[in-house]
Formats: C-alpha cells, sequence, structure tokens
C-alpha cells in the first residue's frame, strides 16, 4: 500500500490536489490518504471522491484478513496543530472494538509525542494526545502508528507502542534540538534542502520493520560478485531455531 501521510498540498485547494491525482495516477496499489493541516477536507473530498470519511472526517479503517490499517484525522482546518475531538476518539474506540483480534497500524499526520524540535513540537496541554492515549491505552493490538508533519524521519515508543516520523517528500526541517525563543530570532536554521525521502513499513508475522530511504540513487561501493560470496554464504547460513 502507498500511505500519503498528510499535508498532500501547500494550500489545500482543488487545483493542488488534482496535481497530486494526476502524479499517482500511473500508480497501480492501494493507497491511503490521511489529512494534515494543510489539506482541506472538501477540496480532498471532490478530487478523490473514494476517501472514506466517517461523521465527516477523514477516518476510516482498511480490513485485511488478519489485520488492520485504521487512518485517523487530527486536521483542525485553520491551525498547525494537531486535533483529536470526543466524536473522532469515540469513533475510533467503537472501531478497535469490532476487531480486537486483529494487529493494528494506526495512520496519523501529526505525531501525538514531542520529538524535542522546539518549534514543531505538538502543545501536550492541548489535550487531544491524551484523548488518543487513552483509546489506545485499552485496545493491545494497536502495534504501531505512523505519522508525518515533522519533515525528519523520528523513531519513537509511545503508550508502548512504536511510533515513527516519515522523511518528507518535500524539504526536510532541521535537526536542532534546541529551545526556541520566539521573541528572538537567532538565525538557525529551520527548513534544509535535504533529499525527499520516504519510509517503507515492511509488517509480516514478526513485526514491522521501518525503512528510512531518500529519493536519490546513490552511488554503489561494494557490488555481490564472487569476492563476496563467502561473506553472503556466511551472514545467509541457516540458524538453529531458538
Ligand atoms: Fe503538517
Amino acid at each position: 500500500m502507498l500511505v500519503v501521510s498528510g499535508d498532500m498540498t501547500e494550500d489545500g485547494a482543488e487545483p493542488s490536489y488534482r496535481i497530486l491525482h494526476d502524479i499517482l495516477a500511473p500508480l497501480d496499489i492501494p493507497t491511503l490518504f490521511a489529512v494534515g493541516n494543510h489539506d482541506r477536507r472538501a477540496a480532498l473530498r471532490t478530487v478523490f471522491p473514494d476517501v472514506p470519511f466517517n461523521d465527516g472526517f477523514a477516518q476510516y479503517a482498511v480490513e485485511l484478513p488478519d489485520r488492520r490499517v485504521i487512518v485517523l484525522d487530527t486536521l483542525e482546518e485553520g491551525q498547525d496543530g494537531g486535533a483529536f475531538c470526543a466524536r473522532r476518539a469515540e469513533w475510533l474506540r467503537t472501531t478497535l472494538e469490532a476487531r480486537e483480534d486483529a494487529d493494528t497500524l494506526i495512520v496519523l499526520h501529526h505525531p501525538p509525542s514531542c520529538t524535542g524540535i522546539d518549534w514543531m513540537d505538538i502543545h501536550p496541554e492541548d489535550g487531544w494526545t491524551e484523548r488518543l492515549a487513552r483509546v489506545i491505552r485499552d485496545h493491545r493490538q494497536v502495534v504501531a502508528l505512523i505519522a508525518g508533519h515533522v519533515h525528519r524521519p523520528v523513531a519513537m515508543a509511545w503508550q508502548g507502542r512504536i511510533l515513527t516520523i516519515t522523511t518528507s517528500t518535500a524539504p526536510q526541517v532541521a535537526l536542532d534540538l534546541r529551545p526556541i525563543d520566539p521573541a528572538h530570532p537567532d538565525g538557525r536554521a529551520l527548513i534544509v534542502d535535504e533529499p525527499p525521502g520516504l519510509a517503507l513499513h515492511r509488517w509480516t508475522a514478526t513485526g514491522i520493520a521501518t525503512h528510512f530511504d531518500v529519493v536519490d540513487k546513490p552511488d554503489t561501493i561494494v557490488r555481490f560478485d564472487h569476492r563476496h560470496r563467502a561473506m553472503i554464504e556466511e551472514l545467509t547460513r541457516t540458524r538453529p531455531s531458538d
């Protein structure tokens, strides 16, 4: 599946979604959309009428034979920070209760925890992350959450689950963990020209392995040729089971 985890456009305007539509058109794989702070639900719906909505929010579950993906809507139109109101929380609780036996991956745009990049971080006092946490804590089948918004690859633990933030397909946010004082512009880098990236989540019976990659073709340093046969044989030999 392709998971587009929000901020699909800069301005949330219909023509922008049409550009995205044309870019994605050649791809023949299921695509899931989660809305971010730069998105607008009405324009998204107009251009992508197949995106499911529940109770007015772009929240939905994708049912697979032994697992599920649940997409959440953390958009509050007009503000950059995330949101997760009581109506959305109730929908999530009901949806999770319907299939407690299925390992579940949650997709949402705003990560519900702090990364240390001060100016991009959530404000825990807003309360929405605690509202989400209360639902997640009651449901052990949620194995991981994947988010966007921060424009950096980050892996975290949250409520005992894996939380990964995926690199942006746009420029990245500078890695700078110093506290920031909004009243004193200090010349620090905010946005940097690192290459666009993506995450590949390999979800198997043994768990989720997340690979962060950049959209760039690297030079090859070592190739698998006859000189490396012994090394590869050693690395891939059958290991005794535990
Ligand atoms: Fe965002």
